[in-house]
C-alpha cells in the first residue's frame, strides 16, 4: 500500500465516516503543540526580530523605493552570514592546530570535517550570484547611487577570512595605490592586523605537514630514496632514446626528458625553493613541500589517506575562492561595465587582478601535479616503514578527542 498521506485521505473518504472521527485518526494532527507550555520559540531564539527587520532599503529613505534593492540587501546579508560561518568553522580548526590536538591523529577527522564544511559553504556561495543576476543593470542603475560609498571591499568578515587563511599582506593587489587595511578604523583594523599576526591555516598546515612521517633523514628517508629513484629513471629512459633511430620524433623526445630533468633538478635544489618562496611563487617550506609529495604518492595508506583528503580540501577552498572572484568580477562587468567602484575602486579592472595565483594560498598543492612520476619510480616502503604508516601516533590509549579542542 502506498505511504502517500494524500491516498490514504482519499481512501477513508469512501468510508463515509463523521469528519472529527476522521480527524481523530489522522496520524499527521497526533502531535502536541508544546509551544504554549512555555519555553524558547522559533522566533527568539533565532532573533528574527533583528534579521527580518534589518532590510532597510536606502532608495525608499530617500523617497524612491526600487523593488531590486531588497533583493540585493537580502543577498550581501546572507553573504556576510556565511562568511560569519565559515570564520567559526576556521577558528576552530585553527584552535585544534594551535593546541597541539592533531598531534593525536584521531582529531584530524574532526579538522577534515569542518575543512570540507567550509568547501560545500563555499560552492554554495559560488552559485549564490545568480540569484543576484535576475536583477538587470538599469535596476540596479536606478538605486546604485543611493549606496555610495559603500562596498564589498569593506567586508570585514571577509578581509579575515583571506587573513585567517593566508593570504600574505605583500601579495595583495593594492587598492587606488593604498594598504586595503587603510580603510578599516578602530577596533576592525586592530582586528585585521591580529589576523595577519596570528598563525594562519597555511602556516599550521605547514607545520604539520613538516612532521610527516617518513621524512626523517636517519628513517626511511623518503625524500633522498625518491631522488635517486627519479634520476635513474630518467638516466633510463636518456638511453632508451639514444638507442633510438635519428627521426623527429626522437629530437622531440630527447627535448621533452630534459624539460622533465630541469623541473626535477629544481625540485631537489633547496636554494631555488628559498628563491622561489621570497618571490612568492612557493608558500610552503621545503620540508613541509616534501611532506605534502610523500602524502600524495602514499595517499592509499591508511595513515596517509585522512591527510590526503584534507590537501585535496584545501585545494577545493583556493579553487572556490577563485571562483567567487571570477563570478563576482563577471556579475560586476556586466551590473556597472568599467565604471569606478561606489567604493571608489577602477572597478571592474580592479576586480579582474585579483583573479589570481596571487591569492592562491596553497598554490603549491596544485603545483605538486608537476612533480609525480610513474608509480615504480616511488621509494617502495620497506615493511617496517610499512607496519609504521599504519599506525597512527596517537596521545594515549583512551579516547582523548580532546573537548577543549573542540
Ligand atoms: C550588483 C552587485 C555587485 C556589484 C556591482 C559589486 C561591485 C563591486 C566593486 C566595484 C568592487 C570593488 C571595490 C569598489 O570600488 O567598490 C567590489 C568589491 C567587493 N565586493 Fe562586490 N559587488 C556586487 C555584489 C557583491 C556581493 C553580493 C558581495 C558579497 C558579499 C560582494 C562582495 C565584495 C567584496 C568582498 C569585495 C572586495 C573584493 C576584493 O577587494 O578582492 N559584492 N564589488
Amino acid at each position: 500500500m502506498s505511504g502517500c498521506p494524500y491516498f490514504e485521505r482519499r481512501h477513508l473518504l469512501f468510508q463515509n465516516q463523521p469528519l472529527e472521527q476522521k480527524e481523530e485518526q489522522d496520524a499527521s494532527q497526533s502531535g502536541v503543540n508544546k509551544a504554549s507550555k512555555g519555553g524558547i520559540i522559533y522566533g527568539d531564539y533565532l532573533k528574527l526580530d533583528k534579521i527580518v527587520t534589518a532590510q532597510v532599503l536606502q532608495s525608499e529613505l530617500k523617497g524612491n523605493k526600487i523593488h531590486d534593492e531588497h533583493l540585493f540587501i537580502v543577498t550581501h546579508q546572507a553573504y556576510e552570514l556565511w562568511f560569519k560561518q565559515i570564520l567559526f568553522e576556521l577558528d576552530s580548526v585553527r584552535q585544534i592546530f594551535i593546541n597541539g590536538h592533531v598531534r593525536d591523529e584521531r582529531n584530524m577527522l574532526k579538522v577534515n570535517t569542518r575543512i570540507h564544511r567550509i568547501v560545500i559553504i563555499f560552492r554554495l556561495l559560488v552559485e549564490q550570484f545568480a540569484i543576484l543576476e535576475t536583477m538587470t543593470a538599469l535596476d540596479f542603475f536606478d538605486f546604485r547611487e543611493y549606496l555610495s560609498p559603500a562596498s564589498g571591499f569593506q567586508s570585514l568578515q571577509f578581509r579575515l577570512l583571506e587573513n585567517k587563511i593566508g593570504v600574505p599582506d605583500n601579495l595583495r593587489v593594492p587598492y587606488n595605490r593604498q594598504h586595503y587595511r587603510d580603510i578599516f578604523k578602530g577596533r576592525d583594523g586592530e582586528l585585521l592586523l591580529a589576523a595577519e599576526q596570528e598563525p594562519t591555516l597555511l602556516k599550521l598546515v605547514e607545520e604539520w605537514l613538516e612532521r610527516t612521517p617518513g621524512l626523517e633523514t636517519d628513517g626511511f628517508n623518503f625524500w633522498e630514496s625518491l631522488e635517486s629513484n627519479i634520476f635513474n629513471g630518467l638516466d633510463k629512459e636518456e638511453q632508451n632514446i639514444e638507442q633510438m633511430s635519428d627521426c623527429e620524433a626522437k629530437e622531440e623526445m630527447m627535448a621533452e626528458l630534459l624539460k622533465q630533468k630541469e623541473v626535477f633538478t629544481s625540485l631537489f635544489d633547496i636554494k631555488r625553493h628559498e628563491h622561489l618562496l621570497s618571490k612568492g611563487e612557493r608558500r610552503l617550506s621545503y620540508k613541509a613541500l616534501q611532506g605534502a609529495l610523500m602524502i600524495y604518492f602514499y595517499r592509499e595508506e591508511p595513515r596517509f589517506q585522512v591527510p590526503f583528503q584534507l590537501l585535496t580540501s584545501l585545494m577545493d577552498i583556493d579553487m572556490l575562492m577563485t571562483k567567487w572572484r571570477y563570478n563576482h568580477v563577471c556579475m560586476v562587468h556586466r551590473m556597472i561595465g568599467s565604471k569606478a567602484g561606489t567604493g571608489g575602486s577602477s572597478g571592474y579592472h580592479y576586480l579582474r587582478s585579483t583573479v589570481s595565483d596571487r591569492y592562491k594560498v596553497f598554490v603549491d598543492l596544485f603545483n605538486l601535479a608537476t612533480f609525480l612520476v610513474p608509480r615504480h619510480w616511488v621509494p617502495k616502503l620497506n615493511p617496517n616503514v610499512h607496519t609504521f604508516l599504519y599506525t597512527a601516533e596517537c596521545c594515549d590509549s583512551s579516547y582523548c578527542s580532546s573537548e577543549d579542542s573542540d
